[in-house]
């Protein structure tokens, strides 16, 4: 068990849920995966949070859920991929235990993605551009915002979850 928490952080697709699961287990710390959480909460899929309510409500609910949350035990968190978005979350990220960036490159988040668009309401029409407009928007943040940067690219989920653990020492 860890004495902090650990927030994954990046972009869709860049693997905050497999890794998150399997540092879980690997490490004996449970994971919070943030939007199976607000689909719990909210009744209604992410999609349907986005048709319904828009995007700003959609990070209104996400902003608050994450600050209540984290005031509690210590876990590991598989972000949203909007998280560093909001500078109350950035200030929880910045103060409240070690953040990782899972930095995967655009192409193979493109390619990643492509099959996997029906649950992804910022990704509809022109998805590569989408992916790409929000890639460009968001990296430097996610950069600014981590304690480790952690390349998912190339390596595998158990390389990926070595080389974190490597860093924390855990
Ligand atoms: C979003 C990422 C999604 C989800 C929502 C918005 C984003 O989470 O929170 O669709 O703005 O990047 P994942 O990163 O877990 O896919």
């Amino acid at each position: 068990m860890l004495d902090k928490n650990i927030y994954l952080i990046g972009m869709m697709g860049s693997g905050k849920s497999t890794i998150g699961t399997l540092l879980s287990k690997q490490i004996n710390t449970p994971l919070i995966d943030m939007d199976i959480e607000l689909e719990k909460i909210m009744g209604m899929s992410i999609d349907r949070i986005f048709n319904e309510y828009g995007e700003n409500r959609f990070r209104m609910i996400e902003t608050s859920f994450f600050n209540e949350i984290t005031k509690n035990n210590v876990f590991i968190y598989a972000t949203g991929g909007g998280i560093v978005l909001d500078k109350k979350n950035q200030k929880i990220l910045a103060e409240n235990g070690v953040t990782i960036f899972l930095d995967c490159s655009l192409n193979i988040l493109q390619n990643r993605l492509k099959n996997n668009l029906d649950s992804r309401p910022l990704l509809k029409d022109n998805f590569k551009k989408q992916i790409a407009d929000i890639y460009h928007e968001r990296y430097d943040l996610y950069k600014s915002c981590a304690n480790f940067i952690q390349d998912t690219s190339t390596l595998t989920p158990d390389e990926i979850t070595n080389d974190i653990r490597k860093y924390l020492d855990a």
